[in-house]
């Protein structure tokens, strides 16, 4: 057995440190953006209540074996997954989790960048008053000639990537957690005040029912693959980035109570923000399943209409930006890591480089929402955009997701497992034991298997 190991990244400097950059990491698009469309796009009530679900029951054990790995590997995801193998007496064929995960941050990224720049772009339109006064039709088509020029679209995906790559670049403590400290709780407050704003619509009870009343004659197995989906997406895993944060994390914390406050608060955010938008989107009669467009295309109204709302719309957009920002940083950190481990780089030249590689990559989805947006360039009917999105949360976020379960649950020792998460050998053990180990990856392939039709 192994002494135990530091990271040469750095450390987080406190268990609240690791909170905040786990929460920065999970909190971003995933819960204001990709939440409430996805919830439209799946009919509402039952998805919620799927995504709940998956959450309880796969989402807070899988993050608890995800920083358990992470913590007791304390290297690049590929690295932990290659050593904990070898010191378990496993395949090395472990280490390709680590490649499937640095697979899938690239990609997400690619596209992530993307629609943060449409955040960033929404900063200074909501700032300049663009939307002031403007009607739903107004504010529906700023936005389809917004994604309709290529020029624009890559000028901000540009900005986006460039910020994400100085931060990662300048490692693990400094800028970073300074920054969530005090970015997160302010976005916070401002999406209780625009839920407060929606109550006043007068179709505030409707989004209730619509979000909470489960329809289940809405579920197929689509709903159920895109709730899963949701679940990795939104709290960050399957591809290390919870995994590289716990590697920073120090051995005293606990790691149980870290993921439960993770989670809750992902959870809370994306509620709030489905609270926030679907009362507008049947006040001004628009359509749920509107697609990616859907923030963009309802908050702008209400900005419109309320006193000081060019102040507070550029203030929303921009706590969003930051928010996506914290998320980005933690799609790149895994390949970094690597980069500067395997390939004796320095987390400049990592950062740079891997930033690059996803900028270029994230053009393709850029193009698709214009150039490239009829029908001859679908992949499986889908623009590519859609398709990579699909593609990295609902297939390779939980393939990933099965496997660190699966590793942490039957690769692992009990005792080793039980050592690093820091608990008594009673029932809180037995029962993340028992779910990791029957619960989550049974759960995961019966999804699979039931949305390819075997089931
Ligand atoms: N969880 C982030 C969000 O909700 C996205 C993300 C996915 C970040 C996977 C890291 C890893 O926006």
């Amino acid at each position: 057995m192994s002494a135990r190991r530091t990271s040469i990244h750095g450390e987080w400097s406190s268990r609240f440190a690791f909170i905040l950059a786990a929460t920065g990491s999970a909190v971003g698009l995933g819960n204001i953006w990709r939440f409430p469309y996805v919830t439209g796009e799946s009919g509402g009530g039952a998805f919620v209540l799927v995504y709940l679900l998956c959450v309880a029951l796969i989402g807070i054990p899988v993050m608890m074996a995800e920083i358990l790995l992470g913590r007791r590997g304390r290297q690049s995801p590929l690295n932990t997954m290659r050593t904990l193998a070898q010191e378990e007496g496993r395949s090395p064929a472990w280490q390709y989790v680590g490649w499937l995960g640095m697979a899938a941050g690239f990609m997400i990224l690619s596209f992530y960048s993307v629609v943060a720049g449409w955040t960033l772009a929404y900063v200074v339109r909501t700032a300049t008053g663009v939307f002031e006064g403007a009607t739903a039709e107004g504010v529906q088509s700023i936005f389809t000639d917004f994604i309709a020029n290529p020029e624009g679209l890559l000028a901000w995906h540009t900005i986006f990537m460039v910020m994400t790559i100085i931060v990662v670049s300048r490692g693990v403590k400094s800028g970073l957690e300074q920054a969530v400290r005090f970015l997160m709780p302010a976005l916070f407050v401002l999406l209780i005040a625009m839920v407060g704003y929606a109550m006043n619509t007068g179709q505030f009870q409707q989004a209730v029912e619509y979000l909470f009343k489960p329809d289940f004659s809405r579920l197929d197995a689509e709903v159920v693959l895109n709730a899963m989906g949701q679940a990795f997406f939104s709290l960050s895993l399957g591809m290390g980035a919870i995994m590289i944060y716990g590697s920073y994390l120090s051995h005293t914390a606990s790691i149980t109570r870290t993921a439960v406050v993770v989670a809750g608060m992902d959870t809370l955010v994306a509620i709030l923000a489905g609270l926030a938008i679907f009362p507008l989107v049947f006040e001004y009669g628009l359509e749920p399943a509107g697609g990616p467009g859907l923030i963009f295309m309802t908050l702008p109204i209400a900005f419109g209409q309320m006193p000081g709302g060019a102040l507070f719309g550029a203030l929303f957009f921009l706590l969003l930006v930051f928010a996506a920002w914290t998320s980005a940083i933690s799609l790149l950190e895994p390949a970094v890591t690597w980069l500067v481990e395997n390939r004796g780089m320095n987390r400049v030249k990592a950062a740079a480089w891997s930033g690059l590689a996803a900028w270029v990559f994230g053009i393709l989805s850029l193009l698709s929402l214009n150039l490239w947006s009829d029908d001859r360039y679908k992949l499986f009917g889908m623009p590519f955009i859609d398709l990579v999105d699909w593609l990295t949360a609902n297939v390779m976020l939980p393939i990933g997701g099965l496997l660190i379960a699966i590793f942490a649950a039957w690769m692992m020792s009990r005792e080793a497992s039980r050592a690093e998460l820091g608990l008594a050998d009673g029932l809180g053990f037995g029962l993340w034991r028992f779910l990791v180990r029957y619960v989550t990856p049974f759960a995961i392939l019966l999804i699979f298997l039931n949305k390819i039709g075997v089931l």
